[in-house]
């Protein structure tokens, strides 16, 4: 790997806001790593639609990535990571980590009991995503998937000590607690800002995923086994790309990083489907 490769930035896309939980684990597996952030904020939420337009969705954003000259992309989506990972793969000659596998691979570690929850979007529940990815780890795991779309708007709006979030809460674990799980999958980039809230309804015995963190351990074992990893001593930069209202962006970038962030630049989205069919097309003619 020759050294201009290794300094390039590690892609991350998100349907909006959400992926900030991921770049989060990511800063800090790996602090010396660059990161460019893209998060289709005129388009989310992804969730609640179809699979071919998350698919197509997805090809665009990771394009910008592309263009961006990334050296791997992270989906930091289950929406998206439940169901365009093969084609993300099959277009594209950089690494392609999503949520989904690694954080199953997690999960078979952590559950003694093989009962296991997933909390998501409904795309992510209806794709069965998770269920499927487990039984690769255990054969007679149980899963009960639950979707929570309620939780996305009240992360958002920053809702995250109030007890219509709690009640919100309770009522979509009810289920799950009755069940018996003894470990719960956040099985979309927003719930980990929810930690706290869902850990004090499921109890302290449920272990919850943050699938983030296996991502970002994902992404650590793809560089160093593709000899990838900078060689930069100093804190990597992060830039941020939206295809909405950066100030808004910026406003709920607090409550996800907990901290402010610098300049966010708007991309157009006539210009995300151009991309698209530009660097789709050179890569097929290969
Ligand atoms: N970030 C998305 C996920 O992890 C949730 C938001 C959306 O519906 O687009 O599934």
């Amino acid at each position: 790997m020759n050294f201009m490769e290794k300094e390039k930035s590690i892609g991350v896309f998100d349907s909006g806001i959400g992926g900030l939980t991921v770049v989060k684990r990511i800063a800090s597996a790996l602090p010396n790593e660059s990161i460019i952030y893209f998060g289709d904020t005129a388009r989310v939420p992804y969730g609640s639609k179809s699979n071919e337009t998350v698919i197509e969705y997805a090809l665009e954003d990771a394009s910008f990535l592309i263009h961006k000259n990334v050296k791997a992309i992270v989906v930091a989506c289950n929406t998206v990571s439940s169901v365009a990972i093969p084609e993300l793969r099959k277009r594209f000659n950089v690494p392609v980590i999503g949520m989904i596998e690694p954080g199953a691979a997690y999960t078979a570690k952590m559950t003694t009991s093989k009962r296991i929850g997933v909390i998501g979007t409904r795309a992510t529940v209806n794709n069965k995503a998770y269920s499927k990815n487990l039984r690769k780890y255990i054969e007679d795991v149980f899963v009960i998937e639950k979707a929570c779309p309620l939780f996305v708007p009240l992360v958002e709006e920053g809702w995250i000590n109030k007890e219509v979030t709690r009640q919100v809460a309770r009522e979509y674990l009810r289920e799950l607690v009755e069940q018996k799980i003894d470990t719960l999958i956040l099985g979309c980039t927003h719930y980990p800002v929810l930690y706290d809230v869902i850990q004090e309804i499921v109890g302290k015995e449920t272990v919850l995923v943050d699938s983030g963190i296996a991502a970002a351990e994902a992404v650590r074992a793809d560089l160093s086994r593709l000899g990838m990893e900078t060689n930069s001593r100093a804190r990597g930069r992060i830039e941020y790309f939206v295809t909405d209202i950066p100030a808004t962006f910026k406003e709920a970038a607090q409550i996800f990083l907990g901290k402010t962030i610098g300049e966010v630049v708007r991309i157009d989205l006539e210009f995300l489907k151009e991309l698209k069919l530009r660097i789709i097309e050179t890569n097929n003619t290969k």
